[in-house]
């Protein structure tokens, strides 16, 4: 990680105050000072800040079962951040993994280890997301063989990723995708002529929804590893 975040990992400071006491000469790696705050340092560096050691506070990985009409961001005109829901310290700290539309609802993932939530937005790693989804109309079986091979959507260069319908009733279904488009399953289904009236995010990888709607909880350690482990 850059030396100003590990910084604001290891002490109470903000961005700026990292970037204040790094140019000062306060910071030695190895024992050299280092002034340039995007220098990459890791768990092996021994970094002093006036000579005390530092150690960075663990990260953290949380699951949140987003309500109706707030949004997977920390700042909106309209609604309220979902962060408000997470009653913790230094939540700020923390960035979304993928997002849900305001009036979708489900299954959100947030931490502060960039490179985790790499491992579950990039399509590179192909980590399937199930959605709940309630149609306007009734859909037909062979939306099952055209999802599989894929759909074209609006503006995209290259058909959507293999997905997997399961249905439910004729208008509510089991959609897995495995990248994450903007907007990608209402465009899924409006790609062939039908509308998303109600969309719910129901598992992540191997992990499924399991707290009340407004609630949290921190993913257990096998949770966190699974998402390390994706081929
Ligand atoms: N696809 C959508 O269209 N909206 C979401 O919120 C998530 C996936």
């Amino acid at each position: 990680m850059r030396l100003d975040k590990f910084i604001c990992k290891s002490t109470e400071l903000a961005r700026t105050e990292a970037t204040a006491v790094l140019h000062s000469g306060k910071v030695l790696v190895n024992g050299e000072v280092i002034k340039d705050e995007a220098t990459q340092v890791h768990e092996n560096n021994r970094i002093t800040l006036s000579g005390k050691l530092l150690t960075a506070r663990a990260s953290r990985y949380i699951m949140i079962h987003k309500p109706l009409d707030t949004v997977c961001s920390n700042v909106d005109d309209v609604y309220p951040s979902l962060l408000n829901h997470v009653d913790i310290d230094k939540s700020r700290d923390l960035h979304f993994v993928g997002r849900l539309d305001a009036d979708t609802t489900g299954l959100v993932f947030v931490t502060d280890d960039g490179r985790w939530s790499y491992n579950i937005t990039t399509p590179k790693k192909q980590c399937a997301k199930v959605y709940r989804v309630n149609l306007r109309d009734t859909v037909a079986e062979d939306v099952t063989i055209k999802f599989l091979h894929g759909v074209q959507l609006q503006g995209e260069a290259s058909l959507t990723l293999p997905a997997v319908l399961e249905i439910v009733n004729p208008r509510e279904v089991l959609l897995t995708i495995t990248e994450g488009k903007f907007h990608q399953v209402k465009r899924m289904f409006a790609a062939i002529g039908n509308r998303v009236e109600g969309l719910h995010r129901e598992k992540i990888g191997d992990v499924s929804l399991d707290v009340d709607i407004g609630s949290w909880r921190f993913l257990t350690e096998s949770e966190i590893q699974s998402f390390k482990n994706e081929a």
